[in-house]
């Protein structure tokens, strides 16, 4: 896998699985613009270690929910970049509650982060691929959006929103040289999932058959593998990288 000379914006890169997804595409050669909305020391942190293997890189601050947000972080990546060829939406909350108990703004945040994020940033860099006539997008959905979760039903909601996005934008761009493919984690140790408590940790680790969580690596190395020419004839698929959870 080569992706010398190639932009890739990774959406939330700045810590957890977006961050292991900025550094593998950069180790594999790309330059990479890190998106994100707090803490930008965090990112900051990402760009020096992309710089540090001799590529470039911008940390750009931008709420994927916003549209104007979105256009000014595209606006600014084709100031710096002459291409881009990779775009991750990886940025995503969670507002985890029972459905009785759960405010319109838990339903809405998750929607308009995760869903509509996915969307507004697939938009406003899809003109560009298709002049470009390639592209590569890889949205970051979840297990849960295929399998549902007792407590998640907002994000349940929004991951399998992306699935069915991604399989209709694949079926819409795949004449376009534009490959859009989904990635559906299961339980991966970063942030999002620290904060889960030990009980909920073993019990999901029932329903894992390999009993161990994923690392963020693990996502990046799928990630990069549909970025790539090996994935060339791969469009509109949910790749699961879940040690075995949906099968
Ligand atoms: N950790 C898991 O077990 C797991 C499992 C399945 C799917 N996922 C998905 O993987 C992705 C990354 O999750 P993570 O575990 O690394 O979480 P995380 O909380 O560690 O990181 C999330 C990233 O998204 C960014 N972000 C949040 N809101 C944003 C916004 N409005 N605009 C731009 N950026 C925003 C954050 O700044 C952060 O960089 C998410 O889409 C998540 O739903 C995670």
């Amino acid at each position: 896998m080569n992706f010398i000379g190639k932009t890739a914006i990774v959406t939330g890169g700045s810590r957890g699985i977006g961050k292991a997804i900025a550094l593998k595409l950069a180790e594999l050669g790309a330059n990479i613009a890190v998106n994100y909305t707090s803490k930008p020391e965090e990112a900051e942190k990402v760009v020096a270690a992309i710089r540090e293997m001799g590529r470039e890189a911008i940390a750009i601050k931008a709420d994927v929910s916003k549209g104007d947000d979105v256009q000014r972080l595209i606006d600014e990546v084709e100031h710096q970049f002459p291409t881009i060829d990779i775009l991750v939406n990886n940025a995503g909350i969670t507002r985890d509650t029972l459905l009785m108990r759960m405010k319109d703004e838990d339903w809405d945040q998750v929607i308009a982060i995760n869903l509509k994020g996915t969307y507004n940033c697939t938009k406003a860099v899809t003109r560009k691929m298709m002049k470009q006539k390639s592209g590569k997008i890889v949205n970051i959905a979840s297990v849960v959006g295929v399998m549902g979760n007792i407590g998640q039903s907002n994000y349940a909601a929004s991951k399998a929103g992306i699935i069915g996005f991604t399989k209709s934008i694949a079926k819409e761009l795949a004449t376009r040289g534009i490959n859009v493919n989904a990635v559906a984690p299961g339980f991966i140790q970063t942030n999002m999932t620290e904060v889960l408590s030990e009980e909920v940790k073993e019990s999901l680790m029932t329903h894992i058959p390999m009993k161990q969580l994923g690392t963020p690596e693990d996502v990046a190395n799928v990630v990069a593998f549909l970025c790539s020419d090996n994935a060339r004839y791969i469009t509109g698929q949910v790749l699961n990288v879940d040690g075995g959870m949906v099968m």
